[in-house]
């Protein structure tokens, strides 16, 4: 196992604070989740260290556009508010922590894509952030997303997030660390320590929804669900801003 999974896993995966069906329910999905994070951090590190070969700055660049077109007003419009409606008003009392925290990624989410335009402008591959409206490598990603259509399926359970915020937020750290494990650029290395506390804190709140709400196999089965669909093989790699290949 990478050292960088075996450090995660210990300080972030296994500690928690609750006990009971929540958590065995989530280290049932952690066993199917590991082959794939350690997958990830190794790609990580080995697309990393191909960028680093190239000997130009280009790479610095294709980094924070696909980051750009992955993070900011488009992630945050199309997934993290849709999230929101996804508990209804009688539910609110609820379920309220899990709305501020989504309330919260909102923010959080906007500020990546922003910093990914600042890599571009300081690194002087664009002069204004609105050149970015022109060009379809900072507006596009490939990466398929369980929620992307949330907003289509205002039947979604409201864990259901918990299952990607689990599965992809620790991508996210993952990809992160792997990348500052290689690359010595100081604007990349800015962006994605401005970048990593919001990751882990995305990770946590997935971590905390299925050991706190996931209690039943009712609340179980559609956060389960979105497993089965994220780890698929089309799943296991990161954006091109977190280290993945595309
Ligand atoms: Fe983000």
């Amino acid at each position: 196992m990478q050292p960088i999974l075996r450090n995660f896993l210990d300080k972030w995966v296994y500690p928690t604070g609750f006990s009971g069906p929540g958590v065995e329910f989530r280290l049932r999905q952690t066993e199917r989740c590991l082959p794939l994070w350690d997958k990830l951090v190794s790609q990580a590190i080995q697309f990393a260290e191909k960028d680093l070969k190239s000997g130009n700055a280009e790479y610095k660049a294709v980094r924070a556009r696909a980051g750009y077109a992955a993070e900011g007003p488009f992630m945050s419009l199309k997934q993290m508010s849709t999230q929101i409606l996804s508990v209804s008003i009688d539910e609110q009392s609820k379920y309220i922590d899990l709305q501020r925290m989504r309330a919260r990624q909102i923010w959080d989410e906007v500020k990546h894509g922003q910093l990914h335009a600042d890599v571009l402008l300081r690194g002087g591959f664009i002069k204004r952030e609105e050149e970015l409206m022109d060009d379809p490598r900072a507006n596009t990603q490939p990466k398929l997303s369980y929620f992307g259509m949330t907003a289509m399926f205002p039947h979604i359970h409201p864990l259901a997030r918990a299952g990607q915020h689990y599965y992809n937020e620790s991508m996210a750290c993952l990809g992160i660390a792997a990348t500052l494990s290689v690359i010595d650029d100081d604007l990349i290395r800015h962006q994605l320590h401005s970048q990593s506390a919001e990751e882990m804190m995305h990770f946590m709140e997935g971590k905390y929804q299925i050991d706190a709400y996931a209690l039943t196999p009712e609340d179980q089965k559609p956060i389960e669900e979105v497993f089965d669909f994220l780890l698929r093989p089309w799943a296991p790699e990161p954006s091109r801003a977190l280290g993945g290949s595309q």
